[in-house]
């Protein structure tokens, strides 16, 4: 792959310490006992001296992975759409939030997409970025993907508001909403998600690293699911609530996802292969969802804890009958439940959920500081996300112990070809 612009500001040496060379003359730092980074980078000589030039992690002499499952599996990055969404949700992770630095125009936001995106090429099969200072942890890619999205902030610093989609706007205030400014808005986002967190970790360093000199980070939201391994994949898998969460879900690969999620009508650099991603950072009471007994639970989803079943079937995957009643004459599945309120039938209609969990260290109390980071891809944020939301926010019973305290939309480019770059279709 071609050098990197890294202007506004590169970092020094930055463009010559690629790969192994720059593993190595890490090693030669460490054991060289109290150089500082920067004058040790500024040492071309080490690079020089100590590098093999292939770029790659396996001249370090590290040990190579021999019976990893699934450190080693790697995502394709080049396509028509982006990887890290249809791709089955990785174990770990991160989601950041950036805001795009004054001054920074097409041209700029050209220069970072390119960087990025070539950080984000190389790293998801295993290489180490362009001047990655540990190439070492860039061995493991299990399944790492990095996802950028589009914030409406952006299109004006690039002067093309014209080419923004006409829902891509900060959503509006709900009613059941506390959000706070430090989970909201932005400019940027890049999802970045992988099966180890140290991947993740060290990805995340990469891409701030060289996103510094555009843009500043305004939110980092962290979030797991299962481990890999844990259980079989393909699974659907439990939230912090104890609830199977992603039944109803489109399926990645059939027909309905398509429809739902691709982007095919507004401005045409978004078609072919764009979506749309909504973040909400969805605070949940676990003290008081403790409190309420299974039955209580059950009849504010409308499915059985244990299994994900309806009310009215006993299978995950039965379909609920929402017009069956008990022996009172009351909807077996209530009108107010978390299922029936959200429920959409058409297919280009639907959301698909990507949600990760949250749980940050509990306040001094001990109080829990839990939830979910609710991700969602559509092709239309008002279409599809925002009927959703207000049918929610009017009345579900699930209100009682969630409360979004974040919110942030963003478009999601379509993918790109080998030698291209995320987001050209826009700025290029
Ligand atoms: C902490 C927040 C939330 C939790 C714990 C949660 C949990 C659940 C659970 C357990 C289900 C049933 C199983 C399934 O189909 O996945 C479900 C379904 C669903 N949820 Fe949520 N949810 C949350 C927030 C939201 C939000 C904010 C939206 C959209 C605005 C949403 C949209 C949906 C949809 C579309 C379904 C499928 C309904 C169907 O067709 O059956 N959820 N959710």
């Amino acid at each position: 792959m071609p050098a990197m612009d890294k202007s506004p500001t590169p970092p020094a040496a930055s463009s010559d310490t690629a790969g192994g060379g720059a593993a190595l003359g890490r090693r030669r730092l460490l054991s060289g006992g109290a150089l500082t980074l920067g004058g040790a980078l500024a040492g071309a000589g080490i690079v020089a001296a100590a590098g093999d030039g292939s770029g790659s992690a396996s001249g370090t002499g590290a040990a190579r992975p021999q019976n990893v499952a699934y450190g080693v599996q790697k995502v394709p990055f080049h396509g028509r759409n982006q990887a890290g969404i249809a791709t089955p949700a990785q174990a770990h992770g991160v989601f950041l939030g950036f805001d795009l630095a004054p001054g920074v125009d097409r041209a700029a936001l050209g220069r970072m997409m390119r960087l990025l995106t070539d950080d984000a090429a190389r790293l998801t099969q295993g290489e180490p970025a362009l001047a990655d200072t540990e190439a070492d942890l860039a061995e493991l890619p299990a399944r790492l993907t990095v996802t950028f999205g589009f914030g409406p902030g952006l299109f004006k610093a690039a002067g093309l508001e014209d080419q923004r989609p006409a829902s891509l706007t900060p959503l509006p205030r709900f009613s059941i909403d506390r959000l706070q400014d430090r989970w909201s808005g932005g400019d940027l986002l890049v999802q970045i998600c992988a099966d180890d967190p140290v991947t993740v970790a060290h990805a995340q360093r990469m891409i701030v690293k060289d996103a510094r000199s555009f843009a500043r980070l305004r939110w980092t939201q962290r979030g797991f699911r299962r481990g890999r391994g844990i259980q079989d994949d393909g699974l659907t898998q439990r939230n912090l609530m104890g609830q199977l969460d992603g039944t109803a879900n489109p399926v990645p690969g059939q027909d309905a996802f398509a429809k739902a999620v691709w982007t095919d009508s507004g401005p045409g650099w978004l078609r072919n292969g764009g979506t749309t991603c909504v973040v909400r950072r969805v605070r949940i009471e676990l003290e008081t969802w403790d409190a309420a007994d299974t039955k209580a639970k059950e009849f504010t989803i409308g499915r059985r804890l244990r299994t994900g079943a309806p009310l009215t079937g006993t299978h995950e995957k039965d379909v609920p009958d929402f017009e069956a009643r008990d022996a009172l004459g009351f909807p077996v599945i209530s009108e107010f439940s978390h299922m029936r309120r959200a429920r959409v039938n058409e297919d280009r209609l639907k959301i698909f959920r990507r949600p990760y969990n949250y749980d940050d260290a509990p306040d001094s109390g001990g109080r829990p500081d839990t939830g979910l980071l609710f991700v969602a891809y559509q092709r239309d944020i008002g279409e599809q996300f925002l009927p959703i939301q207000r049918r929610l926010a009017d009345s579900d019973l699930l209100n009682q112990w969630t409360t979004p305290i974040g919110s942030a939309v963003f478009a999601v480019p379509p993918g790109c070809a080998p030698g291209g770059w995320i987001g050209e279709t826009l700025l290029g």
